[in-house]
């Protein structure tokens, strides 16, 4: 049974509380591109967890959690993170590292850096994580595995041809920093090899085996559809492909095993870093979404971009990614507006547009359509039920719900667990979902 996640807008939608949720009925749960640009905070018991590399199914003592083979990997980060889950009583007993998975290496954050100092006024806003330079090195077939850690003689030769004869001169000349010494990379990453040569495996067998036991397999997406490298708003998008796509060729898992795709979507909008965004509100308004969301990057701690709910963006992802179920978070946030605007189209020239439109200058300069609904003026933190919602609240899901043509199954009112309407009858209706899709298959 293989449920993905995937988040619908530009990240950040509120993936890690729902995985958290659905991680109580998964027996794997899998991290499948992306590396720690992600962040994900999950609030339990009172206490805040922010991951960034481990999948966030972790506090629940018998999930296995895998980071796939489409991640990229920052071991310093990876083992920073282990020990203060650790540190909190938290085993990482379960935790599984493909072997094939790509290394960020030293010189991948610090060119991350620079390039994005040399693009200037048309910079990306990228984490300085060295994400996209890593999965460069891995298109190019210069990267690093984390299979590489365990062989140190291996490593020692790749480092003197990558380093020696890629990196470092392109360092040296091209940016005039210092090169980085050979040696002392050598040693820390046989050091890091050491630490990890527990959970480094080979997952294909791992996985293959859960699906054949028909385990329930939850696939962690990490940053959203339109930071998607191909389907996002190129150039201004993440290096991996966080769509359903991307997350069977980052686990090794075929489209056939897939029994329901989850979009995970914020009540509003929010982007991090550079690039179009229709429905921003770059005023007073805006302000006050920010304030009241607490919409400040979990990894780089940057104030998030805000905006109205777009359903144009919606639209899209639910027909990118096949997605057949929606999470929708945060609508606390919208308790104080009113009215409450959705973006239903986007005036490009005169002309309405159904999709986002791949040329980014038309998506910048588009107009976007509203609709206008009334606001609740009252908080529902407290709201459990899906009838005791208040009738503008509701309203307000019913209409997201038409416009995604998808129906929506969790309303998330709060950053714990605890603060989510179940909106069709529990966890039982995620069954019922895979069911349909899978009769519509046959
Ligand atoms: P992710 O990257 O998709 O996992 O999301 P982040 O963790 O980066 O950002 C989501 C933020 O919203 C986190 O601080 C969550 O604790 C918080 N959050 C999640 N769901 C809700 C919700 O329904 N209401 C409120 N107010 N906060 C939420
Ligand atoms: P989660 O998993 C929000 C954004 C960056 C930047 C662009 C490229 O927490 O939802 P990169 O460092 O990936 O090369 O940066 O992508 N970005 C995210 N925005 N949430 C994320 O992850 C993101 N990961 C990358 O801000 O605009
Ligand atoms: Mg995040």
């Amino acid at each position: 049974m293989v449920t993905i996640l995937v988040g619908g807008q530009w990240g950040d939608e509120g993936k890690g509380k729902i995985i958290d949720l659905l991680s109580e009925n998964a027996d794997m749960v899998i991290r499948s591109q992306g590396g720690n640009n992600a962040g994900h905070t999950v609030v339990n018991a009172g206490q805040e967890f922010r991951f960034h590399l481990i999948p966030s199914g972790i506090l629940y003592p018998t999930t296995t959690c895998v980071i796939g083979n489409g991640v990229v990997l920052d071991p310093r980060v990876l083992l920073e993170e282990m020990q203060q889950v650790q540190s909190r009583g938290i085993s990482i007993d379960r935790l599984v590292i493909s072997d094939r998975a790509h290394l960020i290496m030293p010189w991948h954050p610090i060119l991350d850096k620079l390039e994005e100092e040399q693009r200037g006024d048309d910079r990306l806003g990228t984490t300085w994580r060295g994400i996209g330079p890593a999965y460069a090195d891995k298109i190019r077939r210069i990267g690093f595995r984390a299979g590489d850690l365990l062989k140190p003689r291996f490593l020692d030769k790749k480092l003197s041809f990558v380093l020696g004869k890629i990196k470092n001169p392109i360092l040296e000349e091209l940016y005039h920093v210092a090169p980085l010494d050979r040696q002392a990379i050598l040693d820390e990453y046989t050091a890091y090899g050491k630490r990890l040569s527990l959970y480094i495996k080979d997952i294909f067998p791992i996985v293959h085996d859960a699906l054949a036991r028909n385990e329930r397999v939850l696939l962690e997406g990490a940053q959203g559809s339109m930071l998607d490298l191909d389907f996002g708003t190129y150039p201004y998008v993440t290096s991996s492909s966080p769509t359903a796509g991307g997350a069977l060729t980052g686990s090794g898992i075929p489209p056939s095993a897939v029994d329901l795709t989850m979009g995970v979507f914020k009540a509003y909008t929010t982007r991090v870093g550079y690039g179009p965004m229709p429905t921003e509100l770059a005023d007073n308004l805006g302000e006050q979404m920010r304030k009241v969301g607490v919409e400040y990057g979990t990894t780089t701690g940057r104030p998030r971009r805000v905006g109205w709910f777009d359903a144009v963006v919606a639209r899209y992802s639910v027909a990118l990614n096949g997605i057949r179920s929606i999470a929708l978070t945060k609508l606390d946030v919208l308790d104080g507006f009113d009215p409450i605007r959705i973006c239903t189209g986007y005036l490009n020239k005169g002309e309405l547009q159904a999709y986002p439109m791949s040329n980014i200058s038309h998506l910048k300069h588009c107009e976007p359509v509203y609709e206008e609904l009334p606001g609740w003026g009252s908080s529902i933190a407290g709201v459990r039920r899906p009838e005791d919602l208040p009738k503008a609240a509701r309203r307000y899901v019913d209409r997201l719900s038409e416009l995604f043509s998808a129906p929506i199954d969790i309303v998330s009112v709060g950053p714990s667990r605890d603060q989510t309407i179940w909106m069709q009858g529990g966890p039982a209706q995620l069954a019922v979902r895979q069911r349909e899709r899978q009769a519509s298959h046959r």
